[in-house]
């Protein structure tokens, strides 16, 4: 029997609402193939603000340590969004918990199931057969460089820096991870007017001599992001700095057909956490109509990738399209365009998910 131990953190607005499913299938998958899941509880983010005054209170950071993996949901609140001069706030707990665990490498990958072709905005014969896994960079770059700001409010600056090591070991996994896909990897910089982003470069086309057998290009940011729409055929891994990558999987997200579609895996030196690439979604927060397969989904990559399961990631994949398939929708991804599909809220989608599993 294998034992996993793992740390929910919920967090703010949808995040609770998700991570509860995400969790329900985790302890399906685990009394369908025999498993123990041992599951605890931690604070993050605005919840933790009120709860203990820190975003990161050091009981949470000990449990992930102690942990085989996190599943967490979203933090942010729209007090601190509406007020820049709060000083403490609920994404310092994110960007801390990445840093603190050496979650450098962010896996998001964009895979359109074919029941959601008609779903996203960008027409289906552009979409069909995308399948893109995107490495973001996660505790470098302009998010964790030196911060500062004149007293009388007249500048403020981050510092966008990158250490050669801190490109090379992420662009390593990614040319792993392209070796075992279609073999290609496009690094996506602003070399032609960032030193950080030369610096990226250069690291990648030293790495990537290492892997003779998959095709590396490059490419500048802006272009990246237009060629993401007309054709995202085109790419296989994208290997990319932690704002660009942030910026362009929600955009990507569109390719799969919905923000509540996007799950991701950070990967460092020790425990992993998983989490959809979305946040607290403030606008639909409370009223039961966020989309849970983001965090289904996440639960899938712990699966996969922290515990080796592949068998019971691929059963959760399964589920996740045939109840697609079945034509149950949330509203972000409701098809306008066929009549038999079913809205269904949170609570409905995560049923018919652990329903779908028991019974296959
Ligand atoms: P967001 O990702 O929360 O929402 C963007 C849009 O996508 C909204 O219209 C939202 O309703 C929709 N959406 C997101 N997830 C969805 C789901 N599961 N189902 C259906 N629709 C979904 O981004 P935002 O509005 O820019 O940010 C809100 C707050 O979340 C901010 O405080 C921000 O800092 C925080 N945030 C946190 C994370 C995270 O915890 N990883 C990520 C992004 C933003
Ligand atoms: C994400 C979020 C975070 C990021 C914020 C909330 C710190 O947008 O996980 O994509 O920018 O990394
Ligand atoms: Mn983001």
């Amino acid at each position: 029997k294998i034992s996993k131990k793992i740390l929910v953190i919920g967090g703010d607005g949808i995040g609770p609402e998700v991570t509860r499913w995400g969790k329900r299938v985790l302890e399906a998958v685990a009394e369908k193939y025999g498993h123990e899941f041992v599951f605890d509880e931690g604070l993050m983010g605005h919840a933790a603000i009120e709860a203990t005054g820190n975003p990161l209170p050091d009981d949470t950071l000990e449990k992930a340590r102690k942990s085989d993996a996190i599943l967490f949901g979203a933090i942010g609140h729209p007090k601190y969004d509406q007020d820049p001069s709060l000083k403490v706030r609920p994404e310092q707990g994110l960007l801390r918990i990445r840093k603190e665990l050496g979650l450098y490498a962010n896996l998001r990958p964009i895979k359109l199931f074919d029941e959601l072709l008609s779903a996203s905005s960008i027409k289906p014969e552009v979409l069909k057969g995308a399948d893109i896994l995107f490495f973001r960079e996660l505790t470098g770059d302009v998010y964790f460089g030196e911060k500062k700001k004149a007293d009388d409010g007249s500048w403020a600056s981050d510092l966008m820096i990158y250490h050669a090591y801190e490109v090379e070991r992420i662009a390593r996994k990614a040319f792993e991870a392209a070796r075992l896909r279609r073999k290609k990897l496009c690094s996506v910089d602003k070399a032609n007017v960032l030193e950080s982003s030369r610096l990226w470069r250069a690291v990648v086309q030293r790495v990537a001599a290492d892997y003779p057998d998959v095709q590396c290009s490059h490419m500048f940011v802006d272009n990246a992001a237009m060629q993401l729409i007309r054709d995202p055929l085109q790419f296989d891994v994208i290997l990319t700095a932690n704002l660009f990558g942030d910026i362009l999987t929600d955009e990507a997200s569109q390719i799969a057909g919905s923000m509540g579609m996007l799950a991701s895996a950070s990967v460092g030196d020790g425990t992993g956490l998983y989490e959809p690439i979305h946040g607290s979604a403030p606008d639909i927060a409370g009223k039961g109509l966020a989309n849970p397969l983001a965090s289904i989904l996440s639960a899938a990559l712990m699966l996969q990738i922290g515990f080796q399961m592949q068998e019971e990631a691929d059963a959760v994949l399964r589920a996740v399209e045939q109840v697609l398939k079945k034509g149950y929708r949330t509203v972000d991804i409701a098809d306008k365009h066929t009549e038999n599909s079913m809205i269904v809220g949170t609570d409905g989608m995560g049923q018919q998910i652990i329903q779908q599993l028991a019974y296959s």
